[in-house]
């Protein structure tokens, strides 16, 4: 069975009560409640891992070696500064979608740039809990070969 890992990075955690106007008041919980059903219809095992520290991003990105068809990533803040992440991501043969629930292009400057943009397939941004489902089904059809 095809394997699919969800990595959430700093802050993700308090999703539901954090900045609900920007973020939603869906918890971390939840969503991951929603892409367990979506991966049961689709035939797919997923795991998750939600972390506020970057090494432990950088350890889960290595460790999916192997293992992991396809990452699903938001990695919050990181995303903006990481280069520890993006060597992670480049250091791998797995394909990495790059997820946000807001649309950071539409928010502050410094959310403009993501540094792991250039290394991972695609970036899917500003659709809340839908981004993430979006992602899983890319990712399954991706790995299904459907789409190219
Ligand atoms: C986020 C956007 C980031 O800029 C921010 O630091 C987050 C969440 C999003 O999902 O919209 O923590 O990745």
């Amino acid at each position: 069975m095809n394997k699919i890992l969800v990595i959430n990075g700093p802050n993700l955690n308090l999703l539901g009560t954090r900045e609900p106007e920007i973020y939603g008041s869906t918890t971390l919980d939840d969503i991951n409640k929603m892409l367990k059903v979506q991966a049961d219809k689709l035939g797919v095992k997923i795991d998750f891992i939600q972390s506020n520290i970057e090494g432990e991003i950088v350890t889960a990105i290595q460790n999916a070696r192997a293992v992991y068809d396809f990452i699903l990533l938001n990695a919050a803040a990181f995303t903006h500064y990481s280069v520890a992440i993006r060597d992670a991501i480049s250091a791998i043969d797995v394909p990495v979608i790059e997820i946000h629930l807001s649309n950071v292009h539409a928010r502050e400057e410094f959310r403009h740039h993501s540094v792991i943009a250039p290394v991972v397939l695609g970036q899917i941004s500003g659709f809340g809990v839908d981004s993430y489902i979006a992602a899983l089904d890319i990712a399954v059809r991706k790995i299904r070969g459907d789409i190219k």
